[in-house]
C-alpha cells in the first residue's frame, strides 16, 4: 500500500512494522509446524480481524492442515469490550477428536477466546490451542492460557493487519496506534 494513503494520517504512531510482522509470523509458522508434527490440525480463523494473520500464518505451516471460520461478536463498534460473546457464524465442520488451533488477531480481556475454547472442548475437540498476533495482557479479565503470541503490546487501541476501528484500517499492512482523536467523540 502507498504510504501516502490517507489511512496513515489517522495513526498516532506505527507500533509494529510490516517486516517485523512477517518475521514473527514466519517464526510462529515454523514453531507450529514442529509442535504439530505428524498431525493434521484444524486452523480456526476468528473473523474478521484474524483473516489477514490467518492467511499469512497458514502459508508458513508445513502440515496437512484444514481451515474453518467462525465469527464472534463481543464488541459492537466501540473500543471497549461489552463482555457479551455471541456466535454470529459457526464452524462448517465438526471438531470431534480434532486438534484445533484457534487463530485470533488480539487477546484483550480474553473473554472471546475463553468462550470459544470452552465451546470447542464441549464439542469434543482432542486439543484446543490459541494463537494470537497480539496480546494485551494488562487488560485480561479472565484466566486464559495463550499458547502462541507474536507480540505483547501495551494498553493502546491498535489497527491494521486485519484489526479495525468501525470496520476501517484492516488493509493497513502494519500495526499502528489509532490517534485518540478518531474515537474521542465516542467517549
Ligand atoms: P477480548 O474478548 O476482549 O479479548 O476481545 C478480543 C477482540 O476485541 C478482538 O478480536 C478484536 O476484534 C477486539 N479488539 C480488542 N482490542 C483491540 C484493539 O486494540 N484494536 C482493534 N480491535 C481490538
Ligand atoms: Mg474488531
Amino acid at each position: 500500500m502507498n504510504r501516502e494513503c490517507s489511512l496513515y494520517d489517522d495513526l498516532e504512531k506505527v507500533l509494529i512494522s510490516a517486516e517485523e510482522i512477517q518475521d514473527a509470523v514466519r517464526r510462529l509458522g515454523e514453531r507450529v509446524s514442529l509442535d504439530y508434527a505428524g498431525r493434521a490440525p484444524v486452523f480456526v480463523c476468528i473473523l474478521k480481524g484474524a483473516a489477514v494473520f490467518f492467511s499469512d500464518l497458514m502459508r508458513e505451516v508445513s502440515l496437512p492442515l484444514t481451515t474453518d471460520f467462525m465469527a464472534i461478536s463481543s464488541y459492537g463498534s466501540s473500543t471497549k469490550t461489552s463482555g457479551v460473546v455471541r456466535i454470529l457464524k459457526d464452524l462448517d465442520h465438526d471438531v470431534l477428536d480434532k486438534d484445533v488451533l484457534v487463530v485470533e488477531d488480539i487477546v484483550d480481556s480474553g473473554l472471546t477466546l475463553s468462550y470459544i475454547k470452552k465451546v470447542l472442548h464441549e464439542r469434543g475437540a482432542r486439543s484446543v490451542r490459541l494463537a494470537t498476533l497480539l496480546d494485551k495482557p494488562v487488560r485480561r479479565r479472565t484466566e486464559l492460557e495463550v499458547d502462541y503470541a507474536c507480540f505483547r503490546i501495551p494498553n493502546e487501541f491498535v489497527v491494521g493487519y486485519g484489526l479495525d476501528y468501525q470496520e476501517k484500517y484492516r488493509n493497513l499492512p502494519l500495526i499502528g496506534v489509532l490517534h485518540p482523536r478518531i474515537y474521542m467523540e465516542e467517549a
